[in-house]
């Protein structure tokens, strides 16, 4: 009877460990979402270049969002960790270049961090403070580069390719096939808008994406020139 006792206590206690591991993370992977700015930047929308200067023809980073496996995700999880400019003094240079606004009107890109690190980098707040979060993101985008793994399958800004191609392409360079984000240009034809790769809790790699994103596209897409 004793000896019965004491497995319950201890399995209470594993229990009890079991949910605080589970609590304290509140979410299965990462979306780690780049955008092309030439499809920004020629919809029916307007776009603004950052108060800089415009950006150079690269992907910039869109954010790092923490998701569930059943597709759905926690939002805006911290009211009390507002965006703080001063804790990524360091890193600013490096997310002028790496994380452009060209949202209108023209501006530094601090309201779209701002926005991104509350809505999304506060309910991934277990695992990086803001500071490690803004590094993660800048590391990954490093780590992904976008646009030279298009340019080794001969995938350049200004023509059209087979959204097939695209994706291939993108899973050769990082062992993973990601998911591809189309919108449609001035005149309805569907474009390579943003990518999505699926990264580990911890922000540090690339992992099989537990679940796609859906929206429309068509087999053959333009990657417009920026
Ligand atoms: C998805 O999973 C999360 C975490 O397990 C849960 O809180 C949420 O209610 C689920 N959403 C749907 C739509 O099933």
């Amino acid at each position: 009877m004793v000896k019965f006792q004491c497995s319950i206590a201890i399995n209470l206690v594993l229990l009890q460990c079991l949910l605080a591991l589970v609590a304290s993370q509140r979410f299965d992977f990462f979306y780690f979402v780049q955008q092309w700015p030439g499809s920004y930047c020629n919809t029916k929308q307007p776009c603004c270049y950052p108060t800089p200067a415009k950006p150079a023809a690269d992907f910039g980073i869109h954010g790092l969002k923490p998701y569930y496996n059943n597709g759905s995700y926690p939002s805006n999880c911290d009211p009390n960790s507002p965006f703080n400019p001063s804790k990524i003094s360091d890193l600013e240079s490096s997310m002028q270049k790496n994380w452009p606004s060209l949202a209108c009107p023209s501006n530094n890109g601090q309201a779209f961090w701002s926005h991104e690190w509350e809505k999304h980098g506060t309910c991934s707040k277990s695992v990086l403070d803001e500071h490690a979060y803004f590094k993660a993101a800048l590391e990954l985008k490093q780590k992904a580069n976008l646009l030279q793994a298009l340019k080794s399958a001969g995938i350049t800004p200004g023509g059209s390719y087979s959204l097939k191609s695209i994706k291939h392409a993108i899973t050769e360079a990082g062992g993973y096939t990601p998911w591809i984000e189309c919108n449609k240009d001035s005149s309805g034809n569907y474009q390579l808008y943003q990518i999505y790769l699926c990264v580990d809790t911890s922000a540090s790699k690339l992992i099989k994406c537990p679940v796609f994103p859906k929206g429309p596209c068509s087999s053959e897409i333009k990657f417009p020139s920026f």
